[in-house]
């Protein structure tokens, strides 16, 4: 049974019920049952589709923790950062939660935003209260266009905050949108409990940017030198260079008014991965296929990875970000290999 004949063949009992109902109870005005009715359809159009309530809008933190602290591989003050933020937001939030993720090619933000959307709705990625937009898809244009998009992007978040308060917007790739478009965001992430009567306080919204990386790497790099281990670093490191990187960098966050308004409430430092994080994500890759592996066929893969050329030889120059094609390369490779490993007969038969 899918999920729409269901609903159908419920709302007929519904209606059944009702009518039976009213038939019965003659001392019930047609009102009282009609809104008793109207609830009941309600409840269960709610039981199959989402609804701005309920089961649907249930963040389960913790199992988010779980899903970061297994699937993300270097970023523990990031994770830490986003989970402090969340955690509080959702226990008493009086204005939208406003994050930074600034980090490099392969670094995660996409990531970790994805997991945020899969634990924050019921329906996940899936859900209709999340919103993803990308600066090369859905703001390329020249300076003229900026006004347009502007009104744009404030529709779109009006539009959805008045189907739900809680609402997840993911503007991604934020260093590709033109100046002054994201100011008209501004009112819906303030202290406003109001907005032409939408309010956007239980909503988050996510900037991901590559404002701020080679910040990023500066700082990992001068805390290797002096002998200190990643885990040294703290949110202080990075807070200022971020937020000046973000105020001064190509993007849609320069000289913004989001920026200048102090709305932001966090910046998020996805640093720079090093080789052995890379490792960790092409043995992950290996796991979700549920494929052995050996050392060699991880060090292959790293050393193609590795071959691009990076400023840094510390740090991995695109991170994760091509892991998945890699292993795929290097899978199908293998399989060629054996299929020459076969003798002509074996053809023959193969073709038989
Ligand atoms: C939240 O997730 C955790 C870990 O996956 C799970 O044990 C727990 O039952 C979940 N809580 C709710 C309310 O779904
Ligand atoms: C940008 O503006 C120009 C001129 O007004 C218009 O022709 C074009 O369609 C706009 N581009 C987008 C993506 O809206
Ligand atoms: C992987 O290794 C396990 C244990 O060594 C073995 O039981 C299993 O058959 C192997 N799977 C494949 C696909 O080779």
């Amino acid at each position: 049974m899918t999920r729409s004949t269901g609903l159908v063949q419920l709302m007929i009992l519904n209606i059944i019920i009702a009518c039976l109902i009213l038939k019965g109870a003659s001392g019930f005005s047609f009102a009282s049952v009609a809104h008793v009715v109207m609830n009941w359809t309600r409840g269960l159009t709610c039981y199959f589709q989402e609804c701005c309530g309920g089961k649907w809008i249930s963040s389960n933190l913790t199992a988010l923790q779980v899903d970061l602290n297994r699937n993300i591989h270097g970023q523990e003050l990031a994770i830490h950062l986003v989970m402090t933020a969340l955690k509080s937001h959702q226990e008493r939030s009086k204005k939208p939660l406003v994050m930074v993720f600034h980090g490099g090619v392969g670094t995660g933000k996409n990531y970790v935003a994805d997991f945020i959307a899969k634990h924050m709705f019921h329906a996940g990625l899936s859900s209709e209260f999340l919103h993803k937009w990308l600066g090369y898809r859905h703001f390329l244009g020249s300076d003229e266009n900026a006004t347009e998009f502007k009104r744009k992007v404030q529709t779109w978040v009006y539009d959805a905050l008045q189907r739900c308060d809680k609402q997840l917007f993911i503007i991604d790739e934020v260093d590709a949108i033109g100046d002054g478009v994201l100011d008209g965001l501004t009112p819906y992430m303030d202290f406003h409990e109001d907005i032409d009567g939408v309010s956007a306080i239980r909503s988050v919204f996510l900037f991901l940017t590559n404002a701020g990386s080679e910040d990023l790497i500066q700082i990992a790099e001068k805390n290797w030198e002096s002998g200190h281990v990643r885990s040294n670093l703290k949110y202080h490191d990075f807070r200022e260079a971020l937020e000046v990187a973000a105020f001064n960098q190509e993007g849609g966050l320069k000289l913004s008014r989001v920026v200048k308004k102090a709305l932001i409430d966090y910046h998020i430092p996805f640093i720079p991965l090093e080789k052995k994080h890379v490792k960790h994500c092409i043995e992950d890759e290996f796991q979700r296929r549920r494929i052995n592996y050996s050392h060699e066929d991880v060090e292959t893969i790293l050393k193609r990875i590795g071959i691009i050329p990076s400023r840094s030889a510390r740090f991995a120059q695109i991170g994760c970000k091509r892991v998945a094609i890699e292993v795929d390369i290097y899978l199908n490779e293998i399989e060629h290999e054996h299929d020459h490993d076969h003798g002509p007969e074996d053809i023959l038969k193969d073709e038989l």
